[in-house]
């Protein structure tokens, strides 16, 4: 990569098109999403390598709940499956994992995996790889302001010290940088309930590459696109 190159600080991506993938090549809907398991691990590596601090990506949405059983079943045991498979080599690489989402949802198994993963990646200082899993925007957003509500009806805090600080340091990502780009494949140009808040400024970038292809070289071609942007903030320059 170009040594010039600008490298976002923090990466959050969309991660659409298992199912497309696999439906090409007349495999199950889960052999996609295992492929785009496989994807990730050579994402986070080529982020890690690239100097990206932050990767967040969007796993598992609040509403993928509704998909056929099956399907929620084989993503929930891809979770399990991928802390098994990836903690050794996240740890060799100095990635740290946390999660963020509702995880009162998810079953005891799942979120053993999830501590697991979270505690033995813990000392990782070279990158942050954000898993967001029961994850939506609005339903983030409900309960900041709930915490928020709260804090004022325990007389803790003035209905006049919510100011923007305040919501960010109440969600998820209150420990977090906003997210500088935002990449979603698989050609569709949505942001589906993904950090709405977070996203205020961030770059977007659209590609109609599936998930399971995604790798080094196209994150390579998305922080390329970055750096032909102009970030004014609402500024002139
Ligand atoms: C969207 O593709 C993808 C998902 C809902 C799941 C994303 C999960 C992974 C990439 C697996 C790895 C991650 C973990 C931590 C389990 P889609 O199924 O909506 O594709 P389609 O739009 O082509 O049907």
């Amino acid at each position: 990569m170009n040594q010039e190159m600008k490298i976002p600080q923090h990466i959050a991506i969309i991660m659409d098109g298992n199912g497309r993938w696999a439906k090409q090549r007349g495999k199950d809907r889960s052999e996609g999403h295992f492929a785009g398991m496989m994807a990730l691990r050579a994402t986070v590596k080529a982020a890690a390598e690239m100097g990206v601090k932050y990767l967040t990506v969007y796993a598992f949405s609040t509403e993928n709940w509704g998909r056929p059983q099956a399907e929620v079943d084989a993503l929930m045991e891809l979770v399990c499956t991928g802390v098994e498979m990836n903690t050794p080599e996240l740890c060799q690489e100095g990635v740290r994992v946390e999660i963020i989402g509702d995880r009162r949802r998810f079953s005891e198994k799942v979120n053993a995996a999830l501590d697991r993963i979270t505690s033995k990646t813990a000392q990782g200082e070279r990158m942050t790889l954000v898993l967001a899993l029961n994850y939506s925007s609005r339903s983030e957003l409900t309960f900041a302001v709930q915490q928020l509500a709260q804090k004022v009806a325990d007389g803790e805090l003035q209905p006049s010290d919510i100011d923007e600080k305040a919501i960010s340091q109440s969600l998820y990502t209150a420990s977090m940088p906003d997210p500088d780009l935002i990449i979603r494949t698989s050609g569709e140009c949505r942001l589906s309930n993904f950090m709405m808040w977070q996203a205020s400024y961030s770059e977007f970038y659209f590609t109609d590459v599936l998930w399971p292809d995604f790798g080094a070289e196209a994150l390579e071609e998305a922080i390329k696109a970055y750096n032909g942007r102009d970030r004014r903030y609402g500024l002139v320059k």
